[in-house]
């Protein structure tokens, strides 16, 4: 059971002049061979210890089971703090492959499942905040922190509020059985108040960067907790890392399509957009969206360069935002590559009944829905074809734990295959640090008083404004 990748659509011999040339497979062999080599060799090492996962002895995992499961059974809902490569794999993932209504069931459903609720906050949102604490019963709720830097904003004023809504529920002593952090150990603030306050802690590896953590700790936990099989997962995401280490770019999926959205990028398609054809696979595209625009989107290539490259990652849905984007995607300009997610087999499918009442509608009856989502995604790849634009096609042959560890390996080697061909640093994001440093200063941090000043000079100097 593998994925199964159809770039024909990617090629000028089949969608013509806006398509890429099957030639530059030869004439950029040296550079092909240059990137293989640069992520081969650093597999294991320095900021791609992720590529590493997937081959640890499972069963260090099993401590971590074995506690998740008891929470499983003791929790009404569990509750992921994070953001960014903190949240978006969890999201993914949960999507993915647990009941997609899962929060919706009945409390019986629920129980004779053995599951609680899930809900992965990603935000700062006050109102939405609010909302979370109306709704849980803080008494049989459980927390995730989740912060590789142990640092973000974002994520420690959400512990700090819902900690101390627990301590006055439950008590000191209590409260603190409900949190479980993962973070890096051994340094920053998430970790010296885990280990003051005596939370469970998970570590995240050194070299694994948040958008590349999804299956380390930082999404293995909630997944423990909520039944998947993170084993089957991890054997997915191996299976594949397996197939993108193959020197054989015709036999490399990472390899193969990080080359033709190099090439793509290059004619000037700009634009990378992710279209799941699955509501199940829905959240892939934000994950894309990150590992994207994160990793590629760079100003100094490695000798310094200034060079300003990465392809901007959209997120769609088939078929919803066929009645909403493809219009654009089929006439507007030729800047985009489209990624398919097609599912061959659905978990579960509605039959569209033969009802004889009904004297309309001939052409529905009897499909399933299944199988009219699927029509409807050849129909659209057909209409972009017959438009000349570039698009692909990744088949999952059904969704369930080892192809979703497949597709998760796929996008993380192709990330680094890309950025390798861009000869950018893939794994730095000094974009999102100015951000968050900024914070800091606006938020009083001590340390942060220059960083203040500069901001503050910067703001007051906005002169354009309407509406005051
Ligand atoms: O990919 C990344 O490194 C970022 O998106 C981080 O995941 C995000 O900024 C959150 O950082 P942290 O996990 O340190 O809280």
């Amino acid at each position: 059971m593998t994925l199964e990748f159809d770039y024909n659509n990617m090629m000028a011999d089949i969608i013509g002049e806006h398509g890429i040339d099957e030639k530059v497979f030869e004439s950029g062999k040296d550079e092909i061979a240059k990137a293989y080599k640069k992520v081969i060799d650093g597999c294991g090492k320095g900021w791609q210890e992720w590529a590493d996962i997937p081959y640890s002895d499972y069963s260090i995992y099993d401590e971590m089971i074995a506690y998740m499961s008891d929470i499983r059974k003791k929790a009404s809902a569990f509750v992921v703090l994070g953001i960014g490569g903190s949240a978006l794999g969890p999201i993914a993932v949960v999507q993915a492959l647990l009941n997609m209504r899962l929060n919706e069931l009945p409390q019986s459903a629920l129980k004779a499942a053995c599951l609680p609720k899930i809900y992965i906050e990603d935000n700062i949102d006050p109102e939405r905040m609010n909302e979370l604490i109306e709704l849980i019963d803080l008494k049989t709720t459980y927390f995730n922190v989740i912060t590789k830097s142990g640092e973000t904003s974002e994520t420690l004023s959400q512990m700090l509020v819902l900690y101390d809504l627990m301590k006055k529920a439950v008590g000191k002593e209590e409260a603190k059985k409900h949190f479980i952090a993962t973070t890096t150990i051994g340094k920053g603030t998430l970790y010296n108040l885990a280990q003051k306050e005596g939370f469970k802690t998970y570590g995240i590896g050194l070299g694994i960067g948040g958008r590349f953590s999804v299956l380390s700790n930082v999404g293995l936990v909630p997944f423990a907790v909520m039944g998947i099989d993170i084993k089957g997962l991890l054997k997915g995401a191996k299976d594949m890392s397996e197939d993108c280490k193959v020197a054989d770019i015709f036999k490399n999926p990472g390899l193969l399509t990080a080359y033709l959205q190099y090439q793509a990028a290059k004619k000037g398609a700009n634009v990378s957009v992710m279209m799941p054809y699955a509501d199940s696979l829905k959240y892939m595209s934000d994950f894309y969206c990150q590992i994207w625009a994160e990793s590629l989107g760079k100003a100094v290539d490695l000798e310094g360069n200034f060079v300003h490259v990465g392809q901007t990652p959209v997120k769609s849905l088939g078929v919803t935002d066929q009645h909403s984007q493809v219009q654009l995607y089929t006439e507007g300009p030729f800047d985009k590559i489209i990624t398919f997610l097609a599912v061959k087999k659905f978990r579960k499918d509605v039959l569209i009944p033969k009802d004889d009442d009904i004297d309309a509608c001939d052409f529905l009856k009897g499909h399933t829905m299944g199988e009219l989502l699927n029509h409807e995604r050849v129909a659209t790849e057909y209409a972009l074809k017959k438009a000349g634009r570039m698009n692909f096609t990744i088949t999952l042959p059904e969704v369930n734990e080892y192809t979703v560890g497949q597709l998760l390996a796929y996008y993380m080697f192709e990330t680094a295959y890309t950025g390798a061909l861009l000869n950018i640093d893939t794994f730095n994001q000094p974009g999102v640090e100015e951000g968050k440093k900024a914070t800091f200063a606006m938020l009083g941090r001590t340390g942060y008083e220059a960083k203040l000043a500069e901001v503050n000079a910067s703001v007051k100097k906005a002169k354009y404004t309407i509406g005051k």
